[in-house]
Formats: C-alpha cells, structure tokens, sequence
C-alpha cells in the first residue's frame, strides 16, 4: 500500500508504548511517505497530527504544530477534556468490520441466554438433566442503547435474527425493524420492554454511571445486562446487587474502568456475571492507519475529514 502524497508527519501519542511500536511499525511498512514520531522524540515537535490512545494532558505544549487530533479508536472518551476543548478538530475510527465484530460478540450473549446456555453450563457442573422450554428469537425483546454506528448496526442485525428490537438515543432515529425512542423521556419506556439491554453509548458526562440500581429496576424481572461501551457506565456495586436479589439473570462484562480487571474485584465471582477482557470489537490495524493517513492528508489539503466528532457532545 505504498502512496506517494503531501509528505505527513504523525506523532503517536498514547500510554501504551507497545501499541504505538506496532502501530508504527505496520504504519512505516504500508506507508513511505509518512514519518513517524514517538512521544519521545524531540523531533515529535513538527508534527500536524496526533494519534491518540490516553493522549497526555500536554500534548499541545509538546507538540505545538498539531492540526488534528485523531483518535484510533471508536470512542473518543480517554482525549482529556482541556485537548478535546483545545480547538482542534477531532475524528475517531468507524469501521465496517468493527460492526460486524460486535454484532457476532452481541449475538452471542444474546444466544447464550435465549437458548439457555447459562443453565446447561451451571447444571453440567451439577451433573444436571434438565430440559427447558425453548424460547424463540421473536420472545427475546432487545434494547440497544446508543444507536450511533455500532448501535445501528447491531440491532438492525439482530432485528433480521426475528428478535424485536428497540433502540435508544439521543435524538430521534428512523431504523429498518427497529422501534426506535429517543430523549430522557422515552427513557422508561425503552427499559420496560428489554429482557436484554445492550449499552453501546460513548463514555460522557451524561452517560457516567448510567447503568446502575435505578435502570436495572426499570428492566424486566429476569433481564440480561451486557455492557460493551465503557467501564465507567456501570455502577459495579448496583450490578452485584441486582443479580444477588434475582431481578436481573445476567451481565455480559466487556469492559471496565481499570484494565485489566483487578484480580481481587468481586465481579470475577459474582455468579451471573461474564467477563471478557474488553475484545467485543476491534478495529483492524487497516482502518485505524488507513483513516489516520486518510484524515492527516485531508487536514493539510483543506479537504472534509472522515468521522469527525462534536467535541461540545463529546462524541
Ligand atoms: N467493547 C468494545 O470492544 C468497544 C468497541 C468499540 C466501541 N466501543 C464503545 O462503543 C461506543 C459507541 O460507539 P459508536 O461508534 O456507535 O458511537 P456513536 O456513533 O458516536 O454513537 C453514539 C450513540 O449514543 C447516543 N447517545 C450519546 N449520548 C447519549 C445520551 N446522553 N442519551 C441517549 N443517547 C445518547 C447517540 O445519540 P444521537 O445519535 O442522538 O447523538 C448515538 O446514537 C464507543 O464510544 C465506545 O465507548 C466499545
């Protein structure tokens, strides 16, 4: 994939080193005419664009020459505020594959508590005989809350399964299939009708902790939980109680505040509860450098960028 264009200089500015030495590293094979900078390098001053992942507060004072901050990732909520308010535009990563990733990791929870997979696990560790009654798809009531392009994509997926699926935004959305509510309002509405509840919002201020003992109440007797958006969505603590007391059957965990999870955190044992090491969804390495690349020459060109976000909404 060797281009021949305006030349570029990106700098990777993130907390994981390792994730920068490969993103470098396919970065300088694809690309010839890209230069790349660790966060290190005095010479990191020149560049137009930064590659963020946990970006530091002073980026800017490091690099004073960005045009552009482009987050490799979906979500948008590890830029600090004072970068993301700083006047730069900013643009994270949407990705085909990443959707169709999610709606596989989506689906499977989905599956597991339909079909009673749950059950069959617990009752073989019991050495347990026992049939239940089959639930079909159109039985299984799913609400997705967050219906950007993740959303979207999930539960017109699932709505082609048979599954009815309701979806919850922020303003109002026309999908194919999907009864779609939107504002605080509809809020109770939605919840009373999920028997599973899918959270792919993005991290803000408004959505902080919103996955906690007063929604989980508003659910169905017996509801699923599973959180692929952010850690700091759920309140650990409410999640814990509300499967110790019964009302919910369980929470599908992606994804959590501190990662890895903390050996000693109560979620690991809490029975109901399914851990996954935050691997839902990932973009591939060809759409993150792909729309880097993309974006860096376009902010130098005067050109539209690819997937910019509101930095007021924060997402
Ligand atoms: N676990 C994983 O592997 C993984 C992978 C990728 C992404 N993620 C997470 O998934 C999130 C969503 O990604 P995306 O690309 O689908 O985001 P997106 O396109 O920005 O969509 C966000 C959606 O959330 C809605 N929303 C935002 N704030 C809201 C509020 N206060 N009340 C109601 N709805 C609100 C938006 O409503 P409007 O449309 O009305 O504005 C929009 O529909 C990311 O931010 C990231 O945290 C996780």
């Amino acid at each position: 994939m060797k281009t021949h264009h305006t030349p570029l200089k990106i700098v990777f500015a993130t907390n994981d080193s390792g994730f920068a030495d490969r993103l470098i590293s396919r970065m300088e094979s694809w690309y010839d005419d890209v230069t790349c900078y660790r966060l290190d390098d005095p010479e990191a001053v020149n560049a137009d664009v930064a590659a963020c992942w946990y970006p530091p507060q002073d980026l800017l004072q490091t690099c004073p020459n960005l045009k552009l901050l482009q987050a490799v990732s979906a979500g948008v909520d590890h830029i600090p505020a004072s970068l993301m308010q700083a006047g730069l535009p900013v643009c994270r990563v949407v990705d085909e594959g990443q959707k169709q990733g999610m709606l596989e990791y989506v689906l499977w929870g989905v599956l597991h508590y339909q079909r009673d997979f749950d059950k069959a696990l617990a009752q073989q560790a019991d050495k347990v005989w026992k049939l239940h009654p089959q639930r079909r798809a159109g039985k299984m009531r799913i609400g997705v809350m967050g219906m950007g392009q993740l959303g979207c994509f999930i539960a017109e997926g699932l709505a082609k399964f048979g599954y009815p699926v309701a979806g919850w935004s922020r303003s109002e959305k026309r999908v194919d299939q999907v009864s779609c509510l939107w504002g605080e309002e509809d809020l109770p509405e939605f919840l009373s009708r999920c028997d599973l509840l899918v959270n792919l919002l993005p991290l803000t201020p408004a959505t902080d902790g919103i996955l906690n003992q007063s929604l989980f109440q508003q659910l169905p007797q017996g509801a699923v939980v599973m959180n692929c958006g952010r850690g700091e969505h759920l309140n650990e603590a409410d999640v814990i109680t509300a499967l110790e007391s019964g009302h919910l059957r369980g929470a599908v965990l992606d994804v959590f505040p501190q990662e890895p999870l903390d050996t000693n955190n109560p979620l690991w044992s809490t029975a109901g509860v399914v851990v996954t090491p935050h691997m839902a969804s990932a973009a591939s390495g060809k759409a993150i450098l792909g729309q880097l690349v993309d974006n860096g020459r376009h902010i130098l060109e005067g050109k539209p960028l690819l997937h910019p976000v509101d930095t007021a909404k924060g997402y």
